[in-house]
């Protein structure tokens, strides 16, 4: 019997969503004879059951090619903005997966997806997982596609900075995506050689910062990068968070409430890194400037790394599909890919550890991390 497999993007888009599109594609029609349908915008567009036809016309000549053909939203199916309300769409969406005769439902995603995957998994639908974000914050997978292209341009954009932070005896304040998660800011820092470098995981403390980089100045270093993830906070934050968290605890509704606004994309980052800017500046006497990379971070051709870690999850999918083994994320690990019980992998999210290799080596040639 013929397999029919539906896939879709959901949550930001990320470098490597087409190479793993194609890779779960190709198989599937040239190495498994399997039906594959794409549906549009995510979550969204199969609850409007807007589809694409994937042949071996469109998945060809999109390996190289950022974003994502299918298009991408961040519509949960639980809770789906329709009409000025936010309704719980999900059973119009389990209709939909057998209205089109699906055998399996491949979801393309980070962290908030996996939840939803997890809770149409639990619906009794057919689902397999594939990690994606170049916030590289999944649980349980080595690896997600479009950190190493992210990575990539966050470290060519601090190389860049360099020069012109040194003619002007500048502080430049570069902040990286990342959400919670430190790992973007953290490797670039590193592979470009930031002299501070701040994230989630390691609350600041500006004076700390601030005395880095006077040091700086007395060995006659006159300018100074920080490379700021734009989820870091300061150790004021990190005590006044700790505190509303305890409070929240104490009433399971709100607890619910704050878990949906995790998964949300943070629109005050940039004020933080302002307030850094200003801060810096007041403190070492030193003229700082701000750069925000943001979605550029985001765009563009995927690296070689990335196509290539794309296209072995997507062919591994479509070799689990093969097998009827489901529920699944595929998850990188080492060379190869394993399956991993959605269940294990939604609701959490892989922050940097602060005994971490990176963090070491970081600490090592002489990085501040704010602490
Ligand atoms: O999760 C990927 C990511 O790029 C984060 O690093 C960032 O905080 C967020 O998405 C931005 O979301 P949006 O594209 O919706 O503004």
């Amino acid at each position: 019997m013929t397999k029919y497999i539906g896939i879709l993007t959901s949550g930001g888009d990320s470098p490597g969503l087409n190479a793993a599109i194609r890779g779960v594609g190709k198989a599937a029609l040239n190495h498994y004879g399997m039906q594959i349908i794409g549906f549009r915008d995510g979550f969204r567009g199969l609850m409007e059951n807007r589809t694409m036809a994937l042949d071996a016309s469109n998945l060809s000549d999109i390996l190289t090619r950022g974003g994502t053909l299918l298009g991408t939203s961040r519509d949960k199916p639980h809770r789906m903005p329709v009409g000025g309300k936010v309704v719980d769409m999900t059973d119009v969406i389990v209709g939909n997966y057998h209205d089109n005769h699906l055998d399996v439902l491949v979801c393309l995603g980070g962290g908030g997806t996996q939840k939803n995957a997890l809770r149409l998994k639990d619906k009794g639908l057919n689902i397999i997982t594939l990690p994606k974000t170049i916030d590289n914050d999944v649980a349980m997978t080595d690896i997600t596609f479009g950190f190493d292209t992210a990575l990539g341009i966050a470290t060519d954009a601090i190389d860049r900075l360099h020069s012109t932070a040194h003619s002007h005896h500048r502080i430049i304040v570069v902040e990286i995506m990342g959400h919670r998660a430190g790992w973007l800011a953290l490797g670039a820092g590193i592979a470009g050689g930031a002299d501070v470098i701040l994230i989630p995981e390691i609350p600041y403390a500006v004076e700390s910062v601030a005395e880095a980089i006077r040091e700086r100045s007395r060995r006659g270093k006159t300018f100074s990068i920080v490379a700021m993830a734009e989820g870091a906070i300061s150790q004021q934050e990190h005590e006044e968070l700790q505190a509303a968290k305890k409070e929240k605890l104490a009433n399971k509704a709100k607890e619910s409430k704050k878990a949906e606004a995790e998964d949300a994309p943070e629109t005050q980052y940039a004020e933080k890194t302002v307030r850094l800017a200003k801060q810096l500046e007041l403190l070492t006497g030193l003229e700082t400037r701000i750069t925000i990379l943001g979605h550029l971070q985001r765009g563009g051709i995927p690296s070689a790394a990335d196509r290539l870690l794309a296209t072995r999850l997507g062919t591994a999918c479509t070799e689990l599909i093969n097998q009827g083994h489901y529920g699944v994320m595929v998850a990188a690990r080492g060379d190869g890919a394993k399956a991993v019980k959605l269940e294990e992998v939604a609701g959490k999210v892989k922050t940097v550890p602060p005994d971490h290799p990176w963090i070491l080596s970081a600490r090592h040639v002489g990085t501040n991390l704010g602490d």
